[in-house]
């Protein structure tokens, strides 16, 4: 199957040109003007952006948490990744007690085997760090095709720091990187103590319970073991600008620190939780919103390169019978986290590069070029001759209000209900293969489920 697109605008991570691009199979094969080849399909990509396929390199699908499961399965999370935009996941897999790390991996891809519609890989979240599991680091870097692991400073299944120094170590010697969900659980404790001794315990409270400086204490922390080790370390949603700063500082010291954010830290806030009807529940997620504050220094991040990679942390609970259940006399017990795999795109689009933000490039790059390179996905992240013909053509004209009804999550709210938005994917391509189109008012899954492929990721370089 050949396809043609013609007349596009070829977006890469630093430039922006007009050209028409062949793909061949797989494969991205020729990039030219005037191309004139015999294909199976033409498409008129005149007025629309040529963009890399999406990499969201933080999904929890299927993830048993707090009482509950995360509701995406890999069909439905990977068919709304799919129209989105986004063509690669690396989803999590947090390790069962007494699993090995491949046992871990070998669970997860059998849930996602036959039902995946894009490519994924995996990041072993490392909860049980018996000896053998952090010898096993260097099987996961060199023949699992995993080197990235992430570990929690927080919740009942957090590592301490002997184990983040093993990890460190380790993952500096075969080539890995060390994720960390980096959160001060004492601080937190102490917190969740003082408002229940004051009876308060309405959604807002979450927020209060995990105050900016529970992230900058635990982020300074890590950073610190990183300078021990001399190794380095990536920042999994980073939510707060007093944490940024903290890495800033580590990286202007020649620390080797890296970090993500996701829309929800650019684009709202914790007056959120104020919401009535106890919707402030739909937004429990940890760490939890900040304030604008944040929010303006999180987009300066991004666009500066403080900043490296936009992720989504997509995670959704429904919020009848879950958020509203679960937690409704305890923000304790809301389940944490939030749907964001759709909206990833076409938010960063219309609230980062029409609102003069950042740059359409730096879009790319945050979202597919610098993604791939800090995951070793190869083949992957940019629209080049050689690369997997995983592509976005976009329309920036396209305007969207966003529904839950219009989106494929398998979750019965969305955080951005309502927003306008300008820029919507128009054809979506994942190894060659059409997967998602624009019909009438909203994009629809065309693609082939379980074409999927679990895709094996170079150590860190
Ligand atoms: O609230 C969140 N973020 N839920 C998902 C688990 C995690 O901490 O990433
Ligand atoms: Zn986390
Ligand atoms: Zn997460």
């Amino acid at each position: 199957m050949s396809v043609l697109i013609k007349g596009g605008l070829i977006v890469t991570s630093t430039e922006s040109y007009k050209a028409d691009l062949l793909i061949e199979g797989e494969k991205i094969t020729t990039i030219g003007t005037n191309l004139t080849c015999q294909a199976d399909e033409v498409v008129d990509a005149r007025g629309k952006y040529i963009l890399p396929g999406a990499i969201d390199p933080h999904t929890h699908l299927c993830m048993p948490f707090m009482g509950t499961y995360a509701q995406d399965d890999y069909k439905s999370g990977t068919i709304a990744a799919a129209c989105g935009g986004v063509t690669t996941i690396v989803d999590f897999q947090i390790q069962h007690k007494g699993e090995s790390i491949l046992q871990g991996l070998e669970r997860k891809k059998a849930l996602a085997t036959g039902n995946v519609v894009v490519d994924y890989s995996l990041h072993p979240a490392i909860t049980d760090p018996r000896p053998e599991v952090i010898e096993e680091v260097k099987a996961a870097i060199q023949d699992y095709g995993t080197p990235s692991f992430k570990i929690f400073m927080v919740y009942d299944f957090r590592v301490d720091d002997g184990v983040m120094v093993q990890l460190l170590e380790q993952t500096k010697k075969y080539g890995g990187l060390v994720q960390v969900h980096a959160e001060n659980p004492f601080i937190i404790q102490h917190m969740n103590e003082v408002l229940a001794a004051e009876g308060k315990l309405d959604p807002y409270y979450h927020a209060v319970s995990r105050p900016n400086i529970a992230e900058e204490e635990a982020i300074a922390r890590a950073a610190k073991l990183v300078e021990f080790t001399d190794s380095r370390l990536y920042v999994v949603h980073l939510s707060s600008r007093e944490g940024l700063e903290k890495i800033k500082e580590f990286r202007k010291r020649g620390i080797e620190i890296y970090a993500e954010t996701c829309p929800q830290y650019l684009l709202l806030d914790e007056e959120r939780y104020k919401e009535p009807d106890f919707n402030g529940a739909k937004y429990v997620m940890s760490p939890p919103l900040r304030t604008k504050e944040s929010n303006e220094a999180l987009w300066s991040g991004l666009s500066s390169g403080d900043v490296q990679v936009l992720s989504t942390d997509h995670c959704p609970f429904d919020f009848k019978g879950k958020k509203d259940m679960f937690g409704k006399d305890d923000y304790k017990k809301i389940p944490n986290g939030a749907p964001g795999i759709e909206t990833l795109m076409t938010l960063l689009h219309s609230e980062g590069v029409v609102k003069g933000r950042l740059s359409l490039e730096r879009m790319v790059d945050v979202l597919s070029t610098s993604t791939a390179k800090m995951f070793g996905l190869k083949d992957k992240g940019a629209i080049a001759v050689g690369k997997d013909a995983d592509i976005v053509v976009f329309d920036p004209e396209q305007k969207f209000t966003i529904s839950q009804s219009k989106l494929h999550m398998n979750v019965d709210y969305n955080p951005y209900e309502g927003v306008e938005i300008a820029g919507m994917p128009h054809q979506v391509f994942s190894r060659g293969l059409k997967v998602a189109e624009w019909r009438k008012d909203q994009v629809v899954f065309v693609g082939e489920v379980g074409r999927g492929k679990f895709i094996k990721r170079a150590p860190f370089v």
